[in-house]
């Protein structure tokens, strides 16, 4: 790989041996990739904080935050001093919601090294948003702008609706990037891999966050790692919000591997079909109209059975505030279930907002709660007794059932907040 001089220094280890580990790391990584050099990026997404039992125990034997780090970020057995960050460094969602302990079957000592953990990476300069959807609290990277992100619905949404370049980075890789300000330059980072491959022409107009939902799952299965170029015909008559592309990302990437996607007229890559494949001939046209939609839905609901349900969750990516006042007005007047148990999750910042809003007390006045930080498929958490899951998110009803051995049903958050209430899932295709 070609390194600037000032790469060079910080590899033979002029800004001491945490640079230099982090630096070593991002080399062997980029030869695998076949990168010819890195970019510098000034814009990090990472998950840094450590929470898992074998973290703890490394601590405990270690007696040391840094070997943690050394070990876990940077691949390295040899515990050196971690520096403080180069780049702005965002905190992606957790393991825990860390205020729910006893909600989420906590043990203490784990609350407390959680604690310890997010002590050390924010005093390094991380920014402790605990979210999957970092865009929603003010980072917003511009066209053009080089990151090193994880999370692939964080990725997604960067590249496509931002565009902004990043590719899905490991713990690793984006942890070296915050000490260095460097990622490798492959992938989405290059223009011509950012361009166009499938064609899909859109005969009915989705709508509704669920619509946009079942199109992304759609859509990801086909093209898998490739890049989609949505077109309607007659163009969108309403363009999607940060709601929709949200959810229409997410499910993309995880029926799929999508990482970056056009929408024409709507995404900035993408002002014109030709604009978008920029050149590439599409290697399939594929169209999506209304038996597309169902079959997908009942590709989604496959697992569904037991009408009776335990566990309504919400805000998978995290809900935006406009979600949660929309859920906390379907709840107005209602109250969830005794048998069923409502959790919706959302960004801390926001769930502060939601709070002053009053949103988070009609919630919880009508039964449900409103947590942070994380989800049910990445805390690995649900109720206790839960066997049958409502939710109105495509990529929860992706994961959940495999990981968690729950059944799961499918749509709108109206729906959703309907089976919360009555304990039952009444909700069909609209
Ligand atoms: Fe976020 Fe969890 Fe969904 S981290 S994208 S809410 S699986």
């Amino acid at each position: 790989m070609r390194l600037t001089d000032e790469e060079k220094a910080m590899l033979d280890g002029r800004d001491g041996p945490g640079v230099q580990k982090a630096m070593d790391l991002l080399m062997r990584y980029g030869h695998a990739l076949d990168a010819e050099r890195l970019v510098e990026t000034n814009n990090v997404c990472s998950i840094l904080t450590a929470s898992m039992p074998f973290q703890r125990k490394y601590a405990l034997r270690t007696q040391s935050m840094d070997a943690v780090f050394s070990e876990f970020t940077l691949d390295s057995s040899e515990a050196v001093p971690i520096p403080k960050f180069k780049a702005f460094t965002s905190h992606l969602q957790l393991g825990m919601d860390p205020a729910q302990g006893e909600r989420m079957a906590l043990p203490e000592e784990a609350i407390a090294f959680y604690r310890r953990s997010e002590a050390h990476v924010s005093g390094l300069g991380a920014q402790m948003m605990n979210t999957c959807t970092p865009y929603q609290l003010g980072n917003v990277p511009t066209r053009g702008e080089h990151c090193a992100w994880m999370e692939s619905s964080a990725v997604v949404y960067c590249n496509s609706v931002l565009g902004a370049r990043t590719n899905t980075e490991g713990r690793e890789s984006s942890g070296a990037a915050a000490i260095t300000g460097r990622i490798p330059y492959w992938g989405f980072h290059i223009p011509e891999n950012r361009r166009g491959t499938h064609l899909f022409e859109l005969d009915a107009e989705p709508e509704s966050v669920e619509d946009w939902g079942l199109l992304g799952y759609f859509i990801g299965e086909l093209v898998q790692e490739r890049v989609p170029v949505l077109h309607s015909p007659r163009g969108l008559r309403r363009s999607p919000n940060l709601a929709r592309l949200k959810h229409f990302g997410a499910a993309a990437s995880s029926s799929g591997g999508v990482e970056m996607y056009h929408i024409v007229g709507v995404t900035p890559e993408a002002t014109t079909l030709e604009e978008a494949f920029g050149g590439n001939r599409p290697v399939e046209v594929i169209r999506y109209g209304a038996a597309e939609r169902r079959a997908t839905y009942e590709r989604i609901n496959a697992t569904g059975e037991e009408r009776q349900v335990q566990y309504v969750m919400l805000g998978c990516p995290h809900y935006t505030l406009e979600q949660i006042w929309e859920a906390a007005s379907l709840l107005e007047g209602r109250r969830v279930h005794d048998d069923c148990t409502l959790w919706i999750f959302t960004p801390r910042a926001i769930k502060s907002l939601a709070d002053q809003s009053g949103a988070t007390k009609k919630i919880e006045d009508a039964g449900g709660v409103l947590m942070s930080d994380t989800c049910s498929a990445v805390a690995k958490v649900v109720p206790k007794g839960t066997r049958s899951v409502a939710l109105d998110s495509v990529k929860q009803a992706h994961y959940l059932p495999a990981q968690m051995g729950v059944k799961a049903w499918f749509g709108s958050t109206e729906q959703c907040i309907d089976a919360a209430c009555t304990g039952r899932w009444n909700g069909s295709l609209q």
